[in-house]
């Protein structure tokens, strides 16, 4: 059964590696009143992601560089992840750019309630420079894919796909570029259907439960030319 709907915000962590601009689009949804959260945690492996700075200028509570140390072994550092995210008892921990592995502590912690967003159309192109393998494969359609996170590198079960239409010649900055607009979207998104209770998982499949739609909701944009569409 999916959880009911909660009038108290989605308390959610937010670990990031790089740049920021998916934890960026989500406060911003959330500020504007189309996402029922707070992102009470941003926790960045990398002292310089840019990640850390919107998160301390938006005014996010936590603000956490957490550096693997040097020789340090991965149980262990996610041991030390594990412990700043329980501090903060999170319903949702959001990879946003996040680019060390999960390990199984966190995963068993927060079961189904680890998510993560990869610019490709999963299953298709999975791990790294996704979007480069799909123009190399000649992919017509491209796009990204925000999922559940388990043991199974970017394999976990779909949550929400946006679709774009590759342009001829397109180069990869050009396509990741419009890719990431997409992202700017189907990832709030993705928190908000956690917010509204409506993500249940059975057998290794994510359903989402019907309600309110956001493509018609004012102040959503897709970006143009983008296929999206809430069958559920
Ligand atoms: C995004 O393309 C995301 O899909 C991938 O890493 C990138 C992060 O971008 N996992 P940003 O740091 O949110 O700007």
């Amino acid at each position: 059964m999916a959880a009911a709907p909660r009038k108290t915000p989605l308390r959610v962590a937010v670990l990031a590696s790089g740049r920021g601009s998916n934890l960026l689009s989500l406060l911003r949804h959330i500020e504007a009143g189309h996402v029922n959260a707070r992102v009470t945690l941003l926790a960045s492996d990398k002292p310089d992601a840019g990640a850390l700075t919107i998160a301390r200028k938006l005014g996010v509570p936590a603000v956490l560089a957490i550096p693997p140390a040097a020789g340090e072994a991965a149980d262990a550092y996610d041991a030390r992840l594990l412990e700043a995210l329980v501090r903060e008892a999170p319903d949702l921990v959001v990879l946003a750019g996040y680019m060390r592995i999960v390990g199984p502590a966190i995963l068993e912690r927060f079961r189904d309630r680890v998510v993560n967003i990869h610019p490709s159309l999963l299953p298709a192109f999975q791990g790294l420079k996704a979007v480069r393998k799909a123009l190399r494969a000649g992919a017509k359609v491209a796009g990204c894919t925000t999922h559940l996170v388990t043991a199974d590198l970017d394999g976990g079960p779909i949550l929400l796909q946006a679709a774009l239409l590759v342009r001829p010649g397109e180069t990869e900055e050009h396509l990741s570029g419009r890719i990431l607009r997409l992202e700017h979207l189907l990832l709030p998104r993705t928190v908000q259907l956690f917010a509204e209770g409506r993500v249940t998982v059975a057998d290794g499949r994510a359903t989402i439960a019907p309600g309110p739609t956001w493509l018609e909701r004012p102040g959503i944009e897709l970006a143009s030319g983008a296929l999206y569409a809430e069958g559920f």
